[in-house]
Formats: C-alpha cells, structure tokens, sequence
C-alpha cells in the first residue's frame, strides 16, 4: 500500500462562508485517498515518508464546469464582439477545422497539458459535430486520469451550412458516441445540446430518449443573454422559457449530472427547474464579461438554493486557470453591487468554495481535503511575502488574482504527482 505524509500549509472551503486554514499541517494519503488530516505527526506516522511543502500552500484542485475543447485556440480573440457575432464570425470556423482529426489530435493534446498545468483536474467540456475528434478527445481524457464529462455537440439549425448535422446524422452520432464510450472510469458521456437555437425540437426530443434509455446527464448554455433568451422563446412559443424546453422535451430525466452554463437571466422557471433536477448553474465570469451581456445574480440564486460552479468557457475566456475565476467572479460581482440595487458581492471564499467543492459535486469525493477524499490538489509557491507579512488566505487570494502555472509547483492526481509535459507526450502518441 503506498502511503505519504505531505506537509504544508492546508487551505480548503469547508462550506460557503468558511475557508479553513490548517497552518504547517499534514496529510496523511493512501492509495490516492486522504487518510488523515492533522496537524502534528505521533508515533504511529514516523514510519511514513514525509514530503516536505513546508513554506507552500497546498491546495484542491479546481473544477471547470464550462469549457470548450475546440475553442482553445481562438482564446483572448474577438473579444470586442457580442455572443452572435463571436459565434458566427470566429467560432463556427474555428470549430468546423475539427472535421481533420489530425488537428484534433495535435489542439486537444495541448489543451489537456495546458489544462493540467493550471490545476483543472475536473471539468465539463463542449466539442463540435465531428465523432472523430470527440472520440480523440475522450480518449486523451482518459488517458491522462483526468475526471471529466463530455459529447457530441448537437446542432441541426441555425448554423452555417459547413458546420451543421442534419437531426438524424446528430441523433445517431450522439447515440453511438455514448455506447462506444462507457469504459473509463473517470470520464463519461454527457449529452450536448449547444443552446436551445441552434436545435430543433425533433432533436430536443430524440436527446430525451436517449436521456431515459442511457440514465444521461446533460450540458447546455441557458439564458446566456437577453437576445439568447429571445431568441430561445421565440424558436419554441409553446414553452414558458428557455429551461422548460429541456424539462418538457425529457432531457432532464437522466439521473447525470445537469450542467447550465451562465444563466444570467432566469425566470422563475429556470430557478425551479435548477432545484427540482439538481442542476448546477455555471458561472463563467471573464466569458460573462467579454462577449455576454450580464453577470448571474450569483447571490441571490445561492440564498434561493441553487448550486452554482465556476467554469472559464475558453474560448470566450483568455485564461485557463480556473483560479482567475475566482477572482473575476468577486470583480464582477462587485460591478453588479455598484450598478445594480440590492444586489451584493460576494468574497474571495465564497468563490474558492464554488471553484472547488460545488465543481466537484458531480465527481466523487473530490473537492476538500479531508478524510475520505481523492488526494487531487496543487502546491503553490511564492505568493507568501516576509516583507507584506501575508496570511494564508491573502496567499490564496492573491494566487487567485495574480498567479499563473509557474506558482502551481506540484501537482495530485488520485495521490499521483503528474507532470503535465509528460502527460503531453503521451497523448501526441495516443493513436486515433
Ligand atoms: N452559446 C452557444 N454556443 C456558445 C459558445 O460556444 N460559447 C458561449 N459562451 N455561448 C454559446
Ligand atoms: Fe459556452
């Protein structure tokens, strides 16, 4: 049985409202699992390797619950346009490139480093039409260990005419992406739809079959934006609003996780829906800020019992570290406070807590640093400062703020510590 002590400085959110800060303490992992949390050794310890991260933070790993594989190289471009425009004039080409899945091959294996890098261990991800470069990219996830849903991105309207499957063709795609795919233990198919105008109802419907018959999860964007939200309504005038379509159409009769990206304007409907199904709402604050118009009442929709995760949506994010999030998520929720009456900010804590342990509600036992959970977690380095004389939480905070990759000095993943250019040298290898 392999077992190690790491000693550190332990930071994790315990709920909400509370970061716990375990100065100098250390964790005891076996087999990938935590084992013991504690803050000093006793005798029965002294026979375990200690790893010493003395002057570091250590840290969980952070959940991106809203990504889009094949945008990460269109990441930090038209950032000057609104969702339509993006869409139509950087986006659609951009994905439409994955029909060559030798491109896929060679973006996905940079993505999954570039994503290891930044301590994204968790996370939900978009992809296109093309079954080729979805099954590359499920099979790069899996090979690096990393926990994951993805699928066939559905759309059969409102597309361009390069970059668009007919309903059957995306029907049967899907279904057979989800039989092919059962064998990994850590990543799992997840149905796809991209939004409510991009799909037909007839689509719509044939996803909820295949919600019942294979127990299905489901990832979308829901009310992104006014115009989106419109839109959606008028596409389909029999339902009350964006979230019913998918209830209504049986997309939500899965027992998988249900991820909504943004909801930045829920009605009633969407705010029932969200508690009734358990679904996550995922807040994409520099996505939010760039190419949408609007910033989720996260508050508000917290204090109504709606579960809320953070995502980057890369492309229509420039960062991949899911810790810019947490600080941009305070940022703009500080904007919303300012413009906006009765609306309030939320803290640094609170953010880390939806990075982190809302993320990795839909994965188990991921998210804290405590008994019983994965051993998935980062060490950071440098952001403590002698001269400022910094707590562990302004470390944290400032990590968030003003860190990148090189302060991420050590990585776990299920107790393994992993390199992220040694992962990418295996997945160029990967054959497809
Ligand atoms: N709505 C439909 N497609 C997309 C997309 O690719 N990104 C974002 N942010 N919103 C969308
Ligand atoms: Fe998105």
């Amino acid at each position: 049985m392999a077992e190690t002590i790491y000693q550190g400085n332990i930071l994790y959110s315990t709920s909400y409202d509370e970061l716990k800060v375990i100065p100098n303490g250390y964790i005891l992992v076996k087999d990938g699992f935590i084992e013991d949390v504690c803050e000093t050794l006793d005798e029965k310890h002294k026979r375990i390797e200690v790893v010493d991260y003395k002057d570091k933070l250590i840290i969980p790993a952070f959940s991106d619950l809203h990504i889009h594989a094949p945008q990460y190289p269109q990441r930090g471009i038209g950032m000057d346009c609104l969702l339509f425009d993006w869409l139509n004039n950087y986006t659609f080409p951009q994905e439409s490139n994955f029909q060559n899945s030798d491109y896929a091959r060679s973006i996905y294996a940079k993505l999954i480093r570039d994503l290891i890098a930044n301590g994204t261990f968790q996370l939900s991800l978009f992809t296109t039409i093309h079954y080729g470069a979805c099954d590359t990219l499920f099979r790069m996830l899996h090979e690096a260990g990393l926990y994951a849903y993805t699928g066939i991105t559905n759309m059969d309207r409102n597309s361009t005419d390069y970059y668009v499957d007919t309903t059957k063709d995306s029907l049967e795609k899907t279904e057979r992406f989800i039989q092919e795919h059962q064998y990994s233990k850590t990543v799992k198919p997840i149905l796809t739809p991209r939004f409510a105008p991009t799909c037909t109802k007839e689509l719509m419907l044939g996803l909820g079959e295949l919600a019942r018959k294979y127990d299905l999860g489901l990832q979308t964007h829901l009310v992104e934006s006014r115009a989106e939200a419109a839109w959606a309504k008028e596409l389909f005038p029999e339902y009350a609003s964006d979230g019913e379509i998918y209830e209504k159409c049986g997309l939500l009769q899965g027992s998988g996780p249900k991820i909504f990206a943004h909801v930045i304007f829920p009605t009633d409907t969407e705010e029932r829906i969200l508690k009734e199904y358990s679904g996550i709402a995922v807040h994409c604050p520099d996505a939010t800020s760039s190419i949408t118009a609007g910033i989720m009442p996260l508050n508000e929709m917290h204090k109504k019992g709606v579960t809320i995760a953070l995502g980057t949506d890369v492309g229509a994010c420039h960062f991949m570290g899911v810790y810019h999030q947490v600080a941009r998520a305070v940022q703009i929720s500080k904007m919303k406070e300012f413009y906006e009456e009765g609306q309030k900010r939320i803290m640094l804590a609170n953010a880390f807590y939806l990075a982190t342990v809302n993320g990795a509600s839909i994965f188990n036992r991921i998210g804290k640093l405590e008994k019983g959970y994965r051993f998935n977690a980062l060490v950071i380095d440098n952001m403590l400062d002698e001269e400022y004389n910094t707590s562990l939480s302004d470390a944290l905070e400032r990590f968030c703020y003003s860190g990148d990759d090189r302060n991420i000095v050590a990585r776990y993943l299920d107790g393994k510590l992993i390199d992220p250019e040694e992962v990418y040298q295996r997945l160029v290898n990967i054959r497809v």
